[in-house]
């Protein structure tokens, strides 16, 4: 007979390592508050994520890099990253600053993300930059379906929250591409939080804490969408996408390439494993998380750390010392 798995040694929590990694991001690019340099705020991310992934027992490979949208430094797609010595084969997803803008323009809502799920479990979505999403929490997962009318999606998660629909907050990304959405939110009298990035952040709000977001609506990034659902995934909440293709030849290219524009992409499409771990940490202060404070002599982070063959959620407030770091880490904080 199978034991049950509490019986066995616990396995290792990768995700206790991985806010490692976003600390060391936040910190680097936490400098950059206002600077109005994408590029630079990006680089300093970028290398401290890479520095500190490079020194994680595991075998990993980036799934979901950075790079193409934004024309960053790359942590690219496929580079090789861990010790290779010891650990496990994993695909990995990193958004360095999700929010690279409102952190050059001192905004709110900007963190460092990085995930974790088994080699070959995460979507790869090539060069197909944008999907449209639907995630809500755990109460309304299981009644989304992407292929209805936003109302009709509105309707059946108030019906599972046990809300009104002027009850409902749906968050949604404020771009000219989201007009018509937003004009038929508004005729169905929910409440609207449009926010100028950070679409992350908004469907994660949607199953953590009492942000009072129920859902998020929209089409933004296909990375995006796949870090969101390894995050969900741990969570409890749902989401589903499609990939949204901005042209015709974009959409022939990719079907070119075997990619299907009408397939509903599931949590299981997104990421095909719950042994998932996902970290967080606040960049810039925001509804999810605080930003990086600066303090004479080190700084404060406040990180979340999330396990999907658990579901345990942590959050993590850690105190960093620059006296200690900077005699033993090469980051430039
Ligand atoms: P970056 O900071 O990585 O550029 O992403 C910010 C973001 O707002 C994402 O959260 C969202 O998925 C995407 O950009 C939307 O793309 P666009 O700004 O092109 O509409």
């Amino acid at each position: 007979m199978q034991r049950p798995i509490l019986d066995r040694e616990p396995t290792r929590n990768l995700a206790l390592e991985l806010v490692r990694v976003t600390e060391a991001a936040a910190l680097a690019a936490g400098r950059f508050l206002g600077r109005g340099d994408k590029n630079a705020a990006d680089k300093a991310a970028v290398d401290a994520i890479r520095l500190v992934l490079n020194s994680i027992d595991m075998k990993g490979r980036i799934i979901i890099g950075e790079g193409e949208k934004d024309e960053a430094p790359m942590l690219f797609n496929g580079e090789a990253v861990g010790s290779w010595e010891h650990g496990p084969e994993v695909d990995i997803a990193v958004d360095p600053i999700d929010g690279t803008r409102p952190l050059a323009n001192g905004n709110l809502n900007a963190i460092a993300i990085v995930a974790i799920a088994p080699r070959g479990t995460m979507f790869d979505p090539g060069p197909f930059l944008y999907m449209n999403k639907i995630a809500v929490g755990p109460e309304a997962k299981g009644v989304i379906n992407i292929e209805r009318s936003i109302t009709d999606n509105l309707k059946a998660i108030a019906q599972a929250k046990g809300k009104q629909l002027e009850d409902l907050t749906c968050v949604i990304l404020d771009r000219p591409r989201h007009d018509g959405m937003v004009a038929e939110m508004r005729q169905a009298g929910v409440r609207i939080r449009l926010i100028p990035d950070g679409d992350v952040a908004g469907a994660l709000m949607t199953s953590w804490g009492d942000s009072g977001i129920d859902a998020l609506f929209g089409i933004g990034g296909t990375p995006e969408g796949v870090i969101t659902a390894c995050a969900l995934r741990a969570m409890g909440g749902e989401i589903q996408g499609k990939l949204y293709a901005r042209n015709d030849s974009e959409k022939q290219r990719g079907e070119a390439q075997g990619y299907d524009f009408h397939k509903i992409l599931t949590m299981d499409d997104l990421v095909a494993s719950d042994d998932v771990f996902f970290a967080a940490t606040g960049i810039t202060n925001g509804e999810l998380l605080q930003g990086v404070k600066y303090l004479s002599q080190g700084a404060k982070t406040d990180s979340l750390v999330v396990r999907g063959l658990t579901g345990t959620i942590r959050e993590i407030t850690a105190t960093h010392r620059w006296e200690k770091l900077r005699t033993l880490s090469a980051i430039d904080y």
